[in-house]
């Protein structure tokens, strides 16, 4: 086994013997501070000598997807170890992002049937209480992420400028030299990216609002490694903006990769949890960094007895499932993405983030929420009843739930 996203520093659980203190922590991500603008930092020299964190990115499984084909290529449930590093300067900060993809995927023209390897970096619009962050991945009701979104694509150039795919021509079929060329290529990048960045605000699945003035001004890129075999990724932005503040000792990040190999709408996305970012030489973030870290550490074994117990009858887990187990989100990988305050706050609280992917259209026994005077209620019933330890236990365990690092397959 690779790396694991905790670095477990002391035996999770000793037997019958339970701990509910938790002191051990993931790594946090430390920006440090340069002087110079990051204007070009794709191929900058800045990013050169960075240390990067390694961090896991799993498969989303929250949802069970109609789509087969998908659903076959996606049964592997392999996840990735990502590195990423960050910089900062009086105004702006970066973070290059690199992850292994044998599979070169770019998304050529509007085709619909070939999608495009990407990447998106994501931070909570309001992280003051680190114990409720947004649904990972998505946001949800009252907790908004603002996402940056980057999709591979080629370089080509429509020279007509009115959008007609068909008649792009590539660099090699251009009688352009010099300036006209270089310019020619300044237009094929600015074109792509244009096309294909994103960044929206978002409340939930079906709730996404697209930024699309200056307002969230990022500048993203995208560069393959073709002899390793592996992405590149950069995003700079403002510290500050009318959306976030990152302005601050430390703050939340997540990010996600997509592999376009894998078919799915958009690729086969892997989803990093809430991971935290420290700004070098500034002090106070330590609360929400050991918050956002923090795992709890309880009996294993009576959490997956409880889990079993209490669970199953609705929920997925790897291999653990019932009858009627497709009625609620499937937690095989939750422990991949979800934080333990997350799961804490699901288990006693359903109603505090209600998971917003469902079909609305599904029958009314499989719904996973009911609306009721406009609001939405869960399906799942509080289980704030239960004896203190044994919540502990059970999310002690809910957060082993993920799948192992594994070597891609080519
Ligand atoms: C009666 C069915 C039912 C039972 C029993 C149940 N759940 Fe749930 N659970 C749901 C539904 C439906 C949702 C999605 C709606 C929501 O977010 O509340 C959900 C959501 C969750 C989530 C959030 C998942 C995500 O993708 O973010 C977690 C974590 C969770 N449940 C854990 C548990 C645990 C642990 C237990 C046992 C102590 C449990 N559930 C028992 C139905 C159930």
């Amino acid at each position: 086994m690779k790396t694991e996203f905790f670095k477990i520093k002391t035996a999770f659980s000793f037997g019958f013997l339970a701990f509910t203190s938790s002191t051990l922590f993931a790594e946090n991500i430390i920006a440090t501070k340069v002087n110079s603008s990051f204007e070009g930092i794709e191929t900058s020299n800045i990013i050169k000598d960075l240390k990067f964190t390694e961090i896991s990115v799993y498969p989303q499984k929250t949802i069970v997807l109609n789509d087969k084909s998908v659903a076959e290529k996606n049964s592997q449930n392999i996840s990735k170890i990502i590195k990423v590093s960050a910089i900062y300067n009086d105004s702006d900060i970066a973070f290059v992002i690199k992850w292994q993809d044998r599979t070169l995927s770019i998304q050529e023209g509007y085709k619909t049937d070939i999608y495009g390897d990407g990447f998106a970096v994501q931070f909570p619009k309001d992280y003051s209480d680190p114990k409720k962050l947004p649904y990972i991945g998505m946001g949800s009701e009252n907790r908004e992420v603002l996402v940056h979104l980057q999709k591979a694509v080629p370089n080509i150039y429509e020279p007509n400028g009115n959008g007609n795919v068909e008649l792009q021509i590539s660099r090699n079929n251009t009688n352009y030299f010099d300036e006209e060329l270089k310019q020619f290529d300044q237009n094929v990048s600015n074109l792509a990216r244009i096309d294909y960045q994103k960044s929206f605000v978002s409340a939930g699945f079906r709730s996404l609002t697209e930024i699309k003035d200056d307002s969230a001004k990022v500048d993203m890129n995208m560069v393959y490694n073709h002899n390793y075999g592996c992405w590149k990724g950069t995003l700079s932005r403002k510290l500050k903006d009318e959306y976030i503040n990152l302005n601050s000792p430390s703050f939340p990040v997540a990010f996600a990769i997509w592999d376009g190999d894998k078919n799915n709408r958009g690729g086969t996305k892997l989803l990093s949890s809430w991971q935290t970012v420290t700004l070098d030489g500034k002090t106070g973030g330590e609360v929400l960094v050991s918050e956002i870290n923090n795992i709890q550490t309880g009996n294993l074994e009576n959490g997956k007895a409880q889990f079993k117990a209490n669970c199953i009858a609705c929920h997925i887990a790897g291999e653990m499932k019932s009858a009627m187990s497709f009625m609620a989100p499937d937690l095989t990988n939750i422990g991949g993405y979800a934080s333990s305050a997350y799961i804490r706050e699901s288990i006693i609280d359903p109603n505090a983030v209600i998971v917003p992917g469902y079909n609305r259209n599904a029958h009314k026994n499989f719904e996973w929420y009911q609306i009721v005077d406009g609001k939405r209620i869960s399906t799942m019933p509080s289980f704030s009843w239960l004896d203190e330890n044994i919540t502990n236990d059970i999310v002690s365990y809910v957060q082993t739930l993920k799948t192992q690092i594994k070597e891609e397959k080519k």
